[in-house]
């Protein structure tokens, strides 16, 4: 089952998400991480960056991005995750990955799985969910085995990232992004969700059924996965108190 951990806010989120993000970098400086783009993530970043860490050798596999934006926009996940990942922690940016980046987008999948297992595959896989319960891209209807490729973005998608763009239409339609097979693939998952928005999204992906209707729902086939959601995105959880009494009486074993 998915350890849940309910939080106040979405700092606190990120201070968990960053402890657990340093113990693997201290533990392996070469550590392969699983990256999100995205709102979700930026607690996360915030916490890492007055840690004093040395990101310079650790390897980055970022979820996805967008097909059709000119090299260089600043809305790319390529100039997303220089700008607010790379560039503030001290990432080597030949180290950290983007789907789509070389090659042609025909063979852009097949050589982003490819990379992926010669780095010896994910550590640790940080996710957002979307408000269509899409991880990574995968909007409902993805194969629960998926690998990355080229995806349509669902409307709902497009209209929530378009706060990023001048309006609905410079939003692009279609993306590449790792599938579920993929992220499933990665040795320990960490979701984090913030916002009532997203309540019955995370309820879905932690409780509901699994299904490619739900494409988070993936997760619960996953050995080694924490959720992390504030009050509001936990609001949809039917056992919420449980998951609140299970962090509160771990054994000391279990934890760190
Ligand atoms: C981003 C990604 C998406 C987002 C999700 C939530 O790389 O893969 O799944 O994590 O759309 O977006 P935010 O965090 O902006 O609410």
């Amino acid at each position: 089952m998915a350890e849940v951990v309910i939080v106040r806010d979405a700092d606190e989120a990120g201070e968990i998400a960053a402890d657990m993000i340093e113990a693997l970098v201290r533990r392996n400086p070469d550590v392969v991480l699983g990256l999100a783009t995205g709102s979700t993530p930026l607690t996360t970043w915030a916490s890492l960056a007055g840690r004093g860490l040395d990101f310079s050798r650790a390897r980055g596999f970022v979820l996805d991005e967008y097909v059709g934006l000119e090299p260089g926009h600043p809305e790319s996940y390529r100039s997303v995750i220089d700008r607010e990942l790379v560039i503030p922690l001290g990432f080597s940016p030949e180290l950290v990955h983007v789907p789509g980046e070389n090659g042609t987008i025909e063979t852009a999948g097949e050589d982003y799985e490819n990379a992926i297992e010669r780095a010896g595959g994910v550590d640790m896989q940080l996710l957002g969910i979307g408000r269509t319960g899409h991880i990574g891209f995968n909007e409902p209807g993805s194969s629960l085995a998926s690998r990355t490729r080229v995806k349509a973005l669902a409307e709902q998608t497009r209209r929530d990232n378009a706060r990023f763009f001048d309006s609905l239409d410079d939003v692009p339609t279609h993306c590449i992004t790792q599938g579920l097979g993929t992220i499933q693939r990665a040795r320990h998952l960490l979701l984090l969700a913030f916002g009532e928005a997203k309540a019955r999204a995370v309820a879905g992906a932690v409780e509901g059924a699994v299904t490619a209707s739900l494409p988070a729902s993936v997760i619960q086939l996953h050995e080694k996965v924490t959720v992390i959601v504030d009050e509001g995105a936990a609001s949809g959880l039917l056992h919420a108190n449980y998951y609140r009494y299970a962090r509160d009486n771990r054994f000391d074993w279990q934890k760190g």
